[in-house]
């Protein structure tokens, strides 16, 4: 088991990076949780993941309560969290009580937002099952829901206890979240890390055979690059917002696709635009797009998307939370391992990315 720590003084806290749940009743006597346990999950994880993980709480000497939501982001609001409340309040959930998410992205914003309020805050702890959550949402303390159609738009800053990766949960994860979530992996390359972006690259396959070595590698780097970031700028007041690369065009293009492509799937499309963006500019070489490109089309994830309006996708751009004083910022490199955030307030420039990448 590899252990990485988030450094944040007093709210510093562990990430286990191993290939099973044998040591999650381990993690928890360290934490010291002396109250009820209380396992947040979705309907498919509960399926694929549920047993195995009771069986370790239960083997450990834990007897835990278990709240099911149903899988998706529609789940991500205020109903939801209102309904685990019910559920805390209804089973005498006190200060002392631990919650655990138990899933994905989803499971793990929803759950860090209730642990953050019920009672002005209890502690909670993340169990992330896909690569995403693994390589990113479950570090860093950014919990919330999305209200009235805007995604993420209520939320706390609020760290975990600690972070338990067993990275062969991802075996029950349809394939095509894999490839997801291998986006921000290969983010995380290009904004900090050029040999962790050639190692991925490399290494598709392997990632893709759930080969566990090559997982637990890749998720001590996603871990350490996310958790490096954040304890230099807890809450994006300057250098966290590197970690949005891709995500200017990514979140403007998921809205316009109705949700039809993944998170993951429109930061790779993201990402291939803020890379031409960068070479117009004078930036960097076509080839370092060429590079990118090439390695996330290995992975089998989108570099362009057909059928999406140009123009709701731009009006989408200024509805984002990254703007700064009304212009637009993005997160472009400078090669691949460097990147710089840049505000560009040029219509034709934007528009000519776009058409390139919505045809
Ligand atoms: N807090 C952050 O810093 C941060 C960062 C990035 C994304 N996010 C959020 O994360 C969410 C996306 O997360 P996600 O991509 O993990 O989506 P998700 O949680 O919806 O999971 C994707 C799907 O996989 C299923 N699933 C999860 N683990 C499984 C497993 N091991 N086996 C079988 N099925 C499994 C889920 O039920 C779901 O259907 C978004 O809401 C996004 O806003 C948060
Ligand atoms: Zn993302």
């Amino acid at each position: 088991m590899y252990t990485l720590t988030v450094g944040l003084g007093e709210r510093s806290y562990p990430i286990y990076i191993t290939g099973d749940y044998g040591n999650i009743g381990t993690a928890l006597k360290k934490l010291g949780v002396e109250g009820k346990i209380i396992v947040i999950t979705d309907n498919n994880v509960d399926k694929a993941q549920g047993p195995a993980f009771t069986e370790a709480l239960n083997n450990a000497g834990f007897v835990a309560e278990k709240f099911v939501i149903e899988a998706g982001e529609n789940s991500k609001n205020l109903d939801t969290i209102s309904k685990i409340y019910k559920f805390l309040i209804n089973i005498k959930a006190d200060r002392k009580s631990c919650l655990i998410a138990l899933g994905g992205g989803v499971i793990g914003d929803i759950t860090g937002f209730a642990a953050a309020t019920y009672l002005r805050g209890i502690d909670f702890v993340q169990v992330p099952t896909t690569l995403l959550a693994q390589a990113d949402s479950s570090v860093g303390g950014k919990t919330g829901v999305d209200f009235e159609g805007v995604k993420n738009v209520i939320g706390a800053f609020y760290q975990p206890r600690f972070v338990y990766i067993n990275v062969n949960s991802l075996r029950t994860l349809p394939v095509r979240e894999i490839r997801a979530g291998l986006a921000e992996t290969i983010k995380h390359g290009i904004i900090r890390d050029k040999d962790f972006f050639n190692y991925v690259s490399e290494n598709i396959e392997k990632i893709m055979n759930f080969d566990e070595e090559t997982l637990k590698h890749i998720s001590r780097i996603n871990c350490s690059i996310k958790a490096n970031i954040v304890e230099q700028d807890e809450k994006e007041s300057g250098l966290r917002a590197i970690l949005n690369f891709g995500h200017t065009f990514g979140h403007a293009i998921e809205s316009a696709s109705n949700f039809m492509l993944l998170h993951g799937e429109c930061v790779s499309i993201g990402m291939v635009g803020a890379c031409k963006m960068a070479n117009y500019l004078g930036m960097i070489k076509e080839k370092v797009t060429d590079k990118v490109c090439q390695v996330l089309l290995k992975t089998g994830l989108p570099i362009k998307a057909k059928g999406i309006d140009i123009d709701e996708v731009y009006r989408n751009l200024y509805h984002d939370k990254k703007m700064r004083k009304g212009k637009l910022l993005f997160i472009l490199p400078e090669d691949i391992g460097k990147v710089t955030q840049c505000v560009v307030n040029d219509e034709n420039l934007i528009k000519r990315v776009l058409s390139e990448i919505l045809q």
